[in-house]
């Protein structure tokens, strides 16, 4: 049996020696009668306290996963599950599983991020936002020009799902681009993509609820699981994307409500989810009759290729769409939108009607110009050029440090992640970084276990202009190898 146990994690060791024996037997490697050595055994070869394993093994057992018998000692009961079977649901009935009304205040980590980077004299690696000095200010000065002078009614209200003519902007938009059928009842504007997920939550999500996430995932929507009372199963995001076998058996295990998944970029990773698993992702839902949020505000920020959403390969409408112009555009104009059954939509605009009666109107008639105009395309097409070239910058400079860390090169999106090999006093060095002139987010934040995410850090390459970037990573490099 190969195990590895690390004693420089946070995470204790009889999880560490769980969660390797749970993977091996979910992927087969161990199967269904497979006898484990002996505790006294395990516990000798890995060297360490036989009560470890001990613990190991119960909490395997707490998952049916494996039982032990005197005389035959601890064997494996869990059959792999294979993935061939026609046994899927066909349609999805979203009366079925849209239920019950739940809403708190999230806490807002976020608005410490902005504020920290809107006053402080630093430079900034942490923000998810895009380049301030790439933003087409002169053309948008022109379009505001032309809507005032065609005197285009921008000071009154639009309908809740968003003004008319966007709409029909958008829904060409993501037909011609993103492979995205949707008519106008399938189709809403919100306040951000932020919103988008939060009226989701407020309305499907009741305390108890189980919702599927990448592990670690986007800390928004961990905070918003979170505050709503569900509860968060997830799956470890490996470079090659999401463990199938892993979430099958989350899905059988569990009964969870949605599965979350950011498959473009994911924030923090980067990571691209293949084409493979978005169709397996796609079958997997089906068979569990479990719908899928998928967010993706970075799919259109790809450096090699476009990859097709899982709301386009959905023929079986299980996908509640979720993106924004915040990472294209500007965060600023707090424009995103949401494309779902039109059941889901109904019920999300009547929220949104409570929440904030409509999004921006004057964002909306910017934004539907600078599409209609052809200027999206363009300035998209800069945008990616130009954080390419960051990304390069940033790898360039990790090379130094690649004798204590790992990380892999992004192809689109916004974010490096990097595993370090030790385990940080994140606090310390992070207040040390930000005093010689350069943050970063801390990884533990993308973590819904406490305990993980102590030794990961996520950078950020598209607000800050290339020579900060460069700045910034000396300083940064020259922290860390302080600290490692
Ligand atoms: C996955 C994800 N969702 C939502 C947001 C926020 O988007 P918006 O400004 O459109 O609310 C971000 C920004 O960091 C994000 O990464």
């Amino acid at each position: 049996m190969k195990i590895s146990i690390d004693r420089n994690k946070s995470m204790p060791l009889y999880l560490q020696i769980k969660n390797q024996i749970e993977e091996g037997i979910i992927s087969g490697i161990y199967p269904n009668g497979f006898v484990f050595p002996s505790e006294r055994k395990l516990a000798e070869n890995l060297k360490v306290n036989r009560n470890t394993i001990i613990k190991a093994y119960e909490k395997l057992k707490d998952d049916d996963l494996v039982d032990s018998k005197i005389g035959m000692g601890t064997y494996v009961i869990y059959e792999k599950i294979i993935r061939d079977s026609k046994d899927v649901y066909k349609e999805i009935y979203w009366d079925q599983v849209v239920g019950n009304f739940s809403f708190e205040n999230s806490i807002d980590i976020m608005t410490k991020i902005m504020s920290d980077v809107k006053e402080k004299k630093t430079i900034s690696l942490s923000g998810g936002f895009p380049s301030k000095e790439f933003f087409p200010d002169k053309i948008f000065h022109e379009i505001t020009e032309e809507l005032f002078a065609k005197k285009v009614d921008v000071f009154f209200q639009t309908p809740v799902k968003g003004d008319k003519q966007f709409r029909n902007v958008l829904q060409s938009y993501l037909y011609d681009n993103k492979s995205i059928i949707a008519n106008q009842r399938e189709l809403m504007v919100t306040s951000g993509a932020q919103q988008g997920i939060s009226l989701i939550i407020q309305n499907f999500i009741s305390p108890g609820d189980k919702i599927l996430v990448e592990n670690p995932s986007f800390f928004g929507a961990l905070q918003l699981f979170k505050k709503s009372g569900a509860q968060i199963v997830t799956s470890n995001l490996k470079r090659t994307g999401l463990d199938l076998d892993h979430v099958e058996y989350q899905l059988k295990k569990n009964k969870i409500k949605f599965i979350y998944l950011l498959p473009n970029y994911q924030n923090p990773t980067g990571n691209l989810m293949d084409l493979k698993s978005r169709k397996d992702i796609l079958y997997l839902a089906k068979k569990y009759y479990t719908p899928i949020i998928e967010e993706d505000p970075y799919g259109e920020l790809y450096f090699d290729y476009y990859m097709p959403t899982l709301k386009s390969l959905d023929k079986d409408n299980y996908v509640i769409y979720v993106s924004t112009f915040s990472k294209t555009i500007s965060p600023g104009f707090r424009i995103g939108y949401i494309v779902a059954d039109d059941q889901v939509i109904k019920k999300l605009t009547l929220l949104k009607q409570f929440v904030d009666i409509h999004a921006n109107t004057l964002s909306q008639h910017l934004i539907g110009e600078f599409i209609k105009k052809g200027f999206y395309e363009e300035h998209l097409s800069n945008m990616r050029k130009l954080y390419k070239e960051n990304r390069d910058v940033m790898t360039g400079y990790l090379k130094e440090i690649s004798d204590f860390s790992k990380w892999s090169i992004p192809n689109g999106g916004y974010y490096i992640w990097i595993e370090l090999y030790k385990n940080m006093p994140m606090k310390i060095f992070l207040d040390e970084s930000i005093k010689k002139g350069v943050d970063f987010i801390p990884g533990e934040f993308f973590f819904s276990n406490a305990f993980e995410g102590k030794n990961y850090i996520r950078l950020n390459y598209t607000y800050s202009k290339n020579k900060d970037i460069k700045k910034g990573m000396e300083i940064l490099i020259e922290t860390i190898k302080q600290f490692i």
